[in-house]
């Protein structure tokens, strides 16, 4: 691969060992792929910082990286951690997980990682241009960038996002070329879905039927940018999809060729989704968690004025990002919400909390990505609905 001097001398090792470790990192992701050269990147997402996924092996490989003192060279955040860094007590969290999980995130502010820990940066401030390099890793991130802004980035891993931080660089290759985002199935939908659950069923469909490529999606009249994010992340789910185009709705749909082979989707066809991810066979939940992906202000304050009207009867997280967490708080509105047994939670979410460990057997979800990996990788029981259903 051809490599500029800058990029020679940080594999070199000439500006320390941890630029090295990162460079040679991305060098190999490189060869892996095929890419020509490297490009450089504006921002960077990095997913894997939950102790729950990564352990003390992970732990470790942050603060190695942190103690040889290198800093990223772009913007970059940081993906949900195990608990609410600030609220853990409220959700059960051991003291000897929190310390570890405190540890990992400052590993990454040490980096010079913004502590904001979020799978929607997008919603509060980090949101990259139509055609701009990034190098994010949380899945249903990517394609939302990709996607829905036209930014570009290939599907990166924790390890590589926080090298390409550090580098501000990234392999060529993959999404980052023009033509390797043509699609190459077309989606029709027949009718016409509305909210964040139906929307997330359709993802998890496109996905389970392709697997991976990128679809073409028509016969969509309108999409909230909220259910553009929530059907990314069910395809991202089921399939290892990074792009999706809707036809006049995102902003690459009238610059590529059409495909030819085209799959029809009716509303019965959700069904399939449903029976899938449905484990539970009881009505008694412990837990219903929204918030997958990271729900933004608006999303909150509209299940603020439902709760109003009508108080859950069963205990509820609420997953989003710090920004959010702190101006309900300013307006005493999480406080109004724990006196309903609504919990707000910032920084993590149901699948990266220990949910196991804080005493949860089933969970209501509205979303098939929770759904997808609560099955996949534990042993709690999913019941899948549109919220109103599950509260
Ligand atoms: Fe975000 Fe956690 Fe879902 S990281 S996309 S809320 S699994």
């Amino acid at each position: 691969m051809y490599l500029t001097k800058e990029e020679e001398k940080m594999l070199d090792g000439e500006y320390g060992e941890g630029y090295e470790k990162a460079m040679r990192i991305l060098v190999v992701l490189g060869d892996i792929y095929g890419a020509e050269r490297m490009i450089p990147i504006s921002s960077s997402q990095i997913s894997g910082i939950s102790y729950k996924s990564i352990g003390d092996a992970g732990l470790e490989f942050l603060e190695d990286f942190a103690n040889s003192g290198v800093k990223v060279k772009v913007t970059a955040t940081m993906n949900p951690a195990g608990m609410d860094l600030e609220d853990w007590q409220k959700m059960g969290v051991s003291k000897e997980f929190a310390e570890k999980q405190i540890r990992i995130v400052n590993a990454l502010k040490r980096i010079g990682v913004v502590p904001i820990p979020s799978c929607t940066p997008y919603f509060h401030g980090f949101y990259p241009r139509f055609g701009e390099h990034v190098a994010w890793a949380e899945s249903s991130a990517v394609i939302f960038v990709n996607s829905v802004i036209g930014a570009r980035t290939n599907r990166e891993g924790g390890p590589s996002a926080l090298a390409a931080a550090i580098t501000g660089r990234t392999p060529y290759y993959g999404l980052h070329i023009p033509e390797n985002r043509y699609p190459n199935v077309e989606f029709k939908i027949n009718f016409e879905p509305r909210g964040r659950y139906e929307f997330s069923l359709i993802g998890y469909y496109i996905g389970m039927k392709m697997r991976k490529g990128i679809p073409f999606i028509t016969g969509l009249k309108s999409a909230t940018i909220e259910e553009l994010r929530s059907m990314g992340a069910g395809m991202a789910s089921s399939g290892s999809i990074a792009l999706y185009h809707v036809e006049k709705i995102t902003p690459e749909a009238n610059n590529v060729p059409r495909p030819k082979e085209r799959i029809e989707i009716e509303k019965n066809d959700l069904e399939e989704v449903i029976q899938k991810l449905n484990t539970s066979d009881t009505d008694i939940i412990d837990l219903v968690a929204f918030g997958c992906p990271h729900l933004n202000l608006k999303e909150v304050l509209d299940l603020y004025a439902y709760f109003k009207e009508s108080p859950p009867k069963t205990k509820v997280w609420i997953c989003t990002s710090s920004v959010v967490k702190s101006y309900l708080k300013s307006k005493g509105i999480t406080d109004e919400l724990e006196k309903m047994n609504v919990l707000v939670l910032a920084d993590t979410c149901m699948v990266v909390a220990p949910l196991e460990q804080v005493g949860v057997h089933t969970i209501g979800l509205d979303s098939t990505k929770a759904a997808h990996y609560t099955n996949s990788l534990t042993n709690i029981k999913v019941k899948l609905a549109e919220g109103g259903k599950l509260i």
